[in-house]
């Protein structure tokens, strides 16, 4: 199993990987309420870099003491002590020889737990799909929302450019991972549904992207050569199996605009990264945005599980592959796969009935 692609190392400017696995951003609400990691959250990303990943993504951090908090117990990085809590979780995946990135997220219409505001805000007043999650909290529908004035906006570019400086100069993480998918804010500027707006950040493709393209060039200048990428997603939180109305044309637009902005990497996530992204054709979101950014580093993501899987999706045009769920189970993926081991399966025990982190795998 050592001559596998997946365990070479990967270099993108100012990143060294020493291989092609990392750790897919998990949310596990396990900060303390005023949104300070915690001891126990350093413990668990430790172990991700001691098990042999690459790359360890953290949870989605929010952004600002506005509305980019999203649930209760959720970490934060919106002032000098939540940053300088991240610190030690930072210095726990450097001591074991992985790099850590942030991924930095607001939550939109989305939040179900924001400790500073009363409401919720969107691209549109619009009463979002779907249900609160449980596991992080939730019950019901999600509120209605209130359209983001150009002030709003304005204030949220803002909010993910200054956690950006405070995640490279106080917590010591090593790359920035805009969270432009899944649902939250900035996807659903993207999401034609969700947004209706007639303004500069509504319209067609390009422009349901522009916002996306303004917190990466702002949180770009506030953190100089240091990586910025971003994650894009069809799927939502909220609307499972959403696929972009526009189908390959989409593809080509969004993966096109994010090369042209020079963003250092893209990160793709599907609910199985190699499947096609659309009926009709064998393209899968991988290949889509290996087409269409072909010089852009690619991070793949979706039910890529074991290593056979994982050399198809490399083999599709991926740089990268994070993985999810499998690593919660099997922190040390990368090491049983270069040792031949087998691996454990999922257990959805692990995110029950809350999301935290479980003691049990602590000891894992
Ligand atoms: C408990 C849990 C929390 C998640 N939280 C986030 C998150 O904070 N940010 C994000 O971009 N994706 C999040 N995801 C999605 C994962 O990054 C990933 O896309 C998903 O688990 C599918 O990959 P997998 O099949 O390897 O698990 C979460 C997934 C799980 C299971």
């Amino acid at each position: 199993m050592t001559d596998s692609k997946i365990l070479t190392p990967f270099d993108m400017p100012a990143l060294h990987a020493r291989n092609r696995l990392a750790v897919a951003p998990m949310t596990r609400v396990s900060a303390s309420e005023s949104g300070h990691a915690s001891a126990q959250m350093a413990r668990y990303y430790e172990r991700f870099a001691r098990g042999g990943f690459g790359l360890v993504i953290s949870e989605g951090i929010y952004t600002d003491q506005a509305y980019a908090q999203g649930y209760p117990c959720q970490p934060g990085i919106t002032d000098a002590a939540q940053a300088q809590a991240w610190a030690a979780v930072t210095a726990g995946i450097h001591a074991h020889g992985a790099k850590a990135v942030a991924q930095l997220m607001h939550a939109g219409a989305l939040s179900q737990g924001n400790r500073f505001r009363e409401y919720n805000v969107a691209p549109s007043a619009l009463l979002p799909k779907g249900e609160q999650m449980a596991f992080y909290y939730g019950s019901g529908q999600y509120p209605v929302p209130r359209a983001m004035s150009d002030e709003d906006i304005a204030d949220a570019i803002a909010g993910f450019a200054q956690a950006a400086r405070r995640a490279i100069e106080v917590a010591g993480f090593d790359a920035i991972e805009i969270h432009a998918a899944n649902g939250y804010l900035l996807d659903q500027f993207l999401t034609g549904y969700s947004n209706l707006r007639d303004d500069r950040w509504g319209g067609d493709t390009r422009q349901r992207l522009s916002l996306t393209l303004e917190v990466f060039k702002a949180v770009r200048e506030a953190v100089g050569s240091v990586p910025v990428g971003v994650r894009i997603s069809q799927g939502k939180v909220n609307d499972f199996t959403h696929k972009w109305a526009g189908g390959e044309a989409d593809a080509e637009a969004i993966f096109g605009a994010l090369a042209d902005a020079g963003v250092a990497f893209i990160h793709v996530t599907e609910h199985e990264a190699w499947q096609p992204a659309f009926a009709g054709s064998p393209a899968s979101l991988v290949q889509l945005a290996r087409r269409h950014a072909p010089a852009t580093p690619l991070i793949a993501n979706g039910g890529v599980h074991d290593q056979a899987r994982a050399e198809q999706v490399l083999g599709q045009g991926a740089d990268l592959i994070a993985v999810g769920k499998a690593a919660l189970v099997n922190p040390d993926l990368p090491a049983r796969l270069a040792a031949g081991e087998a691996l454990a399966a999922f257990d959805a025990g692990v995110l029950g009935p809350i999301a935290n982190i479980k003691a049990s795998e602590l000891m894992l």
